[in-house]
């Protein structure tokens, strides 16, 4: 006879960039659940109980060492933790399959399937599992059936409960989100899972912030929120290139219509392209679902803010050679941050190793600065011919550099003595923008060959 489910105790299976922040959260707002994040990757987990946790993100640390070994426990026990929770989310990774049918497009749901196969295998009692990981629409409607495949009498209810979270800000967005959004099946029973799982998030989320939909809506919505937002980044990245061409200011654009309401002004910051594991990879699988299901031209539409992003970056590094007398052949190039956004150490997908990679290929020679990222720049670069550094200090960085390529818009860049670094320079001495950031008259004044984007260059070169 199959035992009741413990809710008071709730697993996480995968403990990475979503798995370790939400349920190091959950468990702070909630001290009397037994929270435990599992992960078969041991040096994770030993760096979850270690002081230098394995991800950059402001405020974790705090959040970590009030809840750790209180109520929140990370472990590889993955088997015995199975056995212990009653609610289970599954964060683990699910990324573009590289090969087979759907390659470079579809999700690759092998992680995600050995999860719930090792959780039918290890239960012992219902469970309410939870779709934390980013999945194609439907994806609930073959867990279910994977899970509801064991033969020892046990009861699986399926939700879907996406994550919003952005990084650098994610203990933020964790604390007070927009909304909570939990999708469950329509019977009784599914039911009384969303319910259960809902009253996990009231100890802190205002009812009106979680939303309750059925599952596949909860799974669409989360691709359509990514690329909504990944959309805008491509249009307004795409409206840089045509301000370049006719003296418009991209900034002043966008403050413009950002200022409409039925606009809003987030997400409207041209750059040198949007990276990070999701918008590129949720966009893909939209695209893959719409072929999928006969619809071409949606498939066309949502991949082409892909094209535009690959164009976007390209376009940052054709800008670079062109201004630099069509050639960087043994010319030095600081490139300042390689993290894909700021407050994170994170490179995934970030524009960073595009950009260096096309670098190198001209043989330009690379000094890299990032405060948080340069352990993973080195693993993204593994294997490039051409001369690399990577140093912990800006200043070193541009030693002998003819240009200076800004690529992550962390905010310690605007407070560097650009009056040291100008001498310590070659001359003439160039500085790109990829986000604009920096103060271009400023730089411009003491003797930078200043490249914005989306907004006319200030040189010296004529
Ligand atoms: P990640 O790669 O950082 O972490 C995934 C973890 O799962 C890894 O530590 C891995 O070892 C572990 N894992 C894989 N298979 C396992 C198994 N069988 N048993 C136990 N552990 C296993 O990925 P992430 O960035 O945390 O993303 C996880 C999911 O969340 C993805 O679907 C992603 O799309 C989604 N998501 C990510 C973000 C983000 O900002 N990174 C935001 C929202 C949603
Ligand atoms: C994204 C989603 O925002 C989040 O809700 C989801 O859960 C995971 O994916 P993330 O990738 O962590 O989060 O960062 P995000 O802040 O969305 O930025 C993505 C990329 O877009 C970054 O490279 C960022 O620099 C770029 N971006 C963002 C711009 O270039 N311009 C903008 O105005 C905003």
């Amino acid at each position: 006879m199959a035992s009741k489910t413990n809710d008071n105790v709730i697993l996480c299976i995968g403990a990475g960039y979503v798995g370790g922040p939400t349920m190091a959260v959950i468990a702070d707002k909630c001290p009397e659940i037994k929270v435990i994040v599992a992960d078969i990757n041991p040096e994770r987990i030993n760096a979850w109980n270690s002081d230098k946790l394995p991800i950059y993100e402001p405020g974790l640390d705090a959040v970590v060492k009030r809840a750790r070994n209180r109520n929140l426990f990370f472990t590889t026990d993955v088997a015995a933790s199975v056995r212990e929770a009653g609610l289970i989310f599954v964060s683990v990774n699910t990324p573009t399959k590289t090969f087979g049918i759907g390659a470079g497009k579809a999700a690759d749901l092998q992680y995600w399937e050995k999860t719930a196969r090792f959780i039918v295998e290890h239960a012992e009692s219902d469970k309410i599992v939870i779709e934390k990981s980013t999945l194609p629409v439907r994806t609930a409607e073959a867990m279910h059936r994977i899970l509801q495949s064991n033969s020892k009498g046990l009861n699986f209810e399926v939700l879907s409960n996406p994550e919003f979270m952005a990084e650098g800000t994610a203990i933020e967005d964790l604390e007070k989100p927009d909304r909570v959004l939990i999708g469950g099946m329509e019977t009784a029973s599914g039911r009384a899972a969303l319910e259960k799982l809902a009253s996990v998030y009231a100890h802190w989320v205002p009812q009106d912030r979680i939303l309750r939909t059925n599952v596949w809506s909860s799974e669409l919505s989360k691709l359509v929120a990514n690329a909504m937002l990944a959309q805008r980044v491509s249009s307004i990245n795409s409206i840089s290139m045509l301000c370049e061409k006719t003296d418009a200011d991209i900034t002043e654009v966008s403050k413009a219509v950002g200022m409409d309401s039925r606009v809003g002004s987030k997400f409207l910051k041209a750059g040198v392209g949007f990276g990070g594991s999701c918008f590129k990879k949720d966009i893909l699988n939209m695209v893959y679902l719409c072929e999928h299901y006969n619809l071409p031209e949606v498939a066309a539409y949502w991949e082409q803010v892909i094209k535009m992003n690959d164009c976007q970056e390209r376009n940052f590094v054709n800008k670079i050679i062109s201004n630099m007398f069509n050639t960087v052949a043994g010319k030095k190039i600081a490139i300042f941050g390689f993290a894909f956004k700021a407050d994170t150490g994170d490179t995934r997908e970030a524009p960073a190793i595009y950009v260096s990679k096309w670098l190198l290929d001209e043989k330009a020679e690379l000094a890299i600065f990032d405060p948080e990222a340069l352990p993973s720049a080195k693993k993204d670069l593994e294997g490039c011919k051409g001369k690399i550094e990577y140093v912990n200090d800006p200043y070193e960085a541009v030693k002998g550099a003819h240009a200076i390529a800004l690529i992550t818009d962390w905010k310690l860049f605007k407070s560097l003595d650009y009056d040291k670094i100008f001498s310590l320079m070659e001359k003439p001495s160039f500085i790109f923008d990829g986000r604009n950031i920096l103060d271009h008259e400023a730089l411009y004044k003491k003797g930078f060959n200043v490249f914005p984007l989306g907004k006319h260059s200030l040189t010296h070169l004529e």
